[in-house]
């Protein structure tokens, strides 16, 4: 996605993901390590203030997998959030991230505005864990289980009005606090967006946290999106406002290079991306080119938002 180096996810793995500097969290916990444990764990990403109790969530056993989970090890340290550089390391970059406070705005087409704060937001909703795979227009993928609560939840708490069309998604703007966004070349901050229908979709999920503890802040601590079916860049990280609009949203992608990432964005692997192939992608932590599926595999719970709508760009 980085425009002036278009082939950068091509970094082979051995590059991208050095196995050195991970540790082993649990067999550092397991042999009673615990100080020196939580101090070199740093290293792994700062993570979101967790309420005690809400992790690990129950799994919601109705979204299986086909395919192995991602060890944290290496979704953990390829992450793309751009706010805090372009590598796909940005794990150490990430740890500028403040999560406490954390409010997050509420407004547009809705009966009343408001802001509500992280925790409060967590004290109206039951976290659940689900497997989801993950699959980037880069053409590389992951699976992992994500915790969090429908998205659909959070929709009914905003009580928007009719005219609302869509929902709008925002991540924070800090250009002190997250050095990618001194960077002119980017339209800040990071918008992205989804229609009614597809956010009422049960697969449209808030995500909160990952592998049964809080998002580390590499994941888009401390509230972030997941839509499976889409390319990962509509899974907008570190969300600080939600509106709910009557045109649809023109998103961060669409603003830097509409004629490669669109507002629709569903996956596809017959439609190439204008300069590489969708046909396959590359599971991360693996050697393996897998082929990729339509919808990311989601088709029955998703293809029928789309009837009607086929004259869209709805794969791009
Ligand atoms: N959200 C923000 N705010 N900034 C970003 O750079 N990158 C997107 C998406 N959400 C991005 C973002 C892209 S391109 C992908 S593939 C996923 O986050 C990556 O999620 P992950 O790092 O948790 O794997």
């Amino acid at each position: 996605m980085h425009i002036k180096r278009p082939r950068g996810w091509e970094i082979p793995e051995h590059l991208a993901t050095p196995e050195s500097v991970f540790l082993d969290r649990r067999a550092l916990l397991g042999a009673g390590a615990g100080l020196a444990a939580s101090a070199l764990l740093g290293a792994r990403g700062a993570h979101a203030a967790a309420e005690p109790g809400l992790y690990p969530a129950p799994r919601n056993e109705a979204y299986a997998l086909d395919r192995a989970v991602t060890a944290e090890k290496y979704s953990g340290d390829y992450n793309n959030f751009y706010e805090f550089g372009m590598s796909k390391s940005v794990l150490p970059a990430a740890n500028a991230l403040k999560t406490k406070p954390w409010t997050i705005k509420i407004d547009g087409l809705v009966e009343k505005p408001f802001e509500i704060g992280f925790e409060d937001l967590l004290r109206k909703v039951t976290l659940e864990e689900r497997l989801y795979r993950h699959r980037c227009v880069e053409a590389w993928s992951m699976a992992v289980p994500w915790t969090g609560f429908p998205l659909s939840k959070l929709v009914a708490l905003a009580k928007p009005a009719s005219g609302a069309k869509y929902i709008q998604m925002q991540t924070f703007l800090d250009p002190a606090m997250a050095p990618g966004q001194r960077s002119f070349l980017y339209p800040w901050p990071y918008i992205e967006g989804l229609t009614m229908a597809e956010a009422a979709n049960d697969l449209a999920f808030v995500v909160t946290g990952i592998y049964g503890k809080a998002l580390p802040n590499q994941f888009g601590a401390p509230i972030r999106l997941a839509v499976p079916w889409k390319y990962g860049f509509k899974s907008v990280k570190s969300i600080t406002k939600i509106s709910f609009v009557a045109e649809r949203p023109k998103t961060f992608w669409e603003g830097l290079q509409s004629a490669e990432y669109g507002f629709w964005a569903n996956v596809n692997p017959a439609v190439s991306h204008p300069r590489w192939s969708q046909a396959t992608e590359r599971v991360l932590g693996t050697d393996q080119r897998v082929p990729t599926l339509i919808y990311n595999g989601y088709g029955e719970q998703v293809a029928g938002l789309y009837k009607g709508l086929e004259k869209e760009r709805l794969f791009v």
